[in-house]
């Protein structure tokens, strides 16, 4: 039996790709019930709840005492979350974070039925792996910029103004450690026109920005920058265990996170504890950036 604490890496043999949900990664992240309750009654709306980070990220805030509104696009992923929660204190509602008065409307709702937001996460987010092949090297551009950066950007331009009456808020936004770097040229990911590390720099740069421009108003902004991750998102990566393998090797920790391995982190830039961090980029990356 492994010491509660420890990452049972039962991923390790990388999941099939049926698997339409990072949902269904299951996995053992044993651990004891959260000592403190660091996110007692803090309203949270998080984007691309119905998988993989944002899934993980809605079960730690639930587990910590937030009160959260699971955004997806995914109707049916989002109602399989909300099955697994009842009882707690979730609400769900499809979205589509690429509109911008679905974004509006969305932060309206939880004003509506919470009466403040205290906290968003921005998760949702995609890869040109997941787009037709037919698609031209702009129109995947444009795909992937209008969800991760246009996306990230209205849902906080929509949730600053409710943060802003209110006297404070957090936000933290999943951007990515290719949006410090670039693929390796010896992984066959990019050819400099992929669109996903552009989008990611992009969300540092609004995290940045914004991050600076809110501080006198109690609004924190915070962007994470994950490693590889066993989710859906990355689940392709595996059809080629050469790639796969390839891919681990440049985590000096020898392997790819678990989702809950982000959320956690996500969980203290939301919560007091971290009442002096903004505008800034956490790597949460097994080291990978630094070697
Ligand atoms: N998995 C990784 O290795 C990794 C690494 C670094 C950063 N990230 C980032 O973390 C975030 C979460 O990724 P994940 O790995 O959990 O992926 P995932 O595919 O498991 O989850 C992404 C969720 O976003 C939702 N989504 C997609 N388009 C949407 C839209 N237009 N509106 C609302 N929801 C939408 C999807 O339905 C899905 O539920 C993404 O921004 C991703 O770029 C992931």
């Amino acid at each position: 039996m492994p010491a509660i604490g420890t990452v049972v890496a039962i991923t390790r043999n990388f999941p099939d790709r049926s698997m339409r949900s990072g949902a269904r990664l299951r996995l053992r992240f044993l651990r004891e019930p959260p000592v403190t309750q660091r996110l007692n009654d803090k309203v949270t709306l998080v984007t691309g709840a119905a998988s993989g980070i944002g899934r993980a990220t809605v079960m730690r805030f639930l587990e910590e005492g937030a009160r959260v509104v699971a955004g997806d696009v995914d109707r049916e992923g989002l109602d399989e979350l909300a099955k697994e929660c009842r009882d707690r204190p979730l609400s769900t509602q499809v979205v589509d974070v690429g509109e911008r008065v679905q974004c509006e409307g969305l932060v309206a709702d939880v004003l509506v039925g919470a009466g403040r937001l205290d906290v968003l996460v921005n998760s949702a987010g995609i890869t040109s792996r997941g787009l037709e092949e037919t698609l031209d090297y702009e129109e995947k551009w444009d795909a992937v910029l209008r969800i991760n950066m246009k996306g990230t950007l209205m849902m906080c331009h929509a949730a600053v103004d409710a943060m802003r009456q209110q006297g404070g808020g957090a936000i933290v936004n999943l951007a990515s450690i290719m949006g410090l770097i670039s693929y390796h040229p010896d992984l066959p990911l990019s050819d400099g026109f992929n669109p996903y590390p552009h989008s990611k720099g992009g969300v540092i740069q609004i995290t940045r920005d914004l991050g600076v421009r809110l501080a006198p108003e109690k609004i924190r902004v915070n962007a994470v920058c994950p490693g590889f991750v066993y989710t859906a998102l990355t689940a392709g990566l595996a059809e080629s265990p050469d790639l796969h393998q390839q891919l681990i090797r440049r985590h000096p920790m020898g392997r790819f996170a678990e989702p809950e391995e982000i959320a956690s982190v996500i969980g203290f830039l939301a919560s007091d504890e971290a009442s002096f961090v903004t505008a800034a980029a956490w790597t949460v990356d097994g080291g990978y950036t630094a070697s």
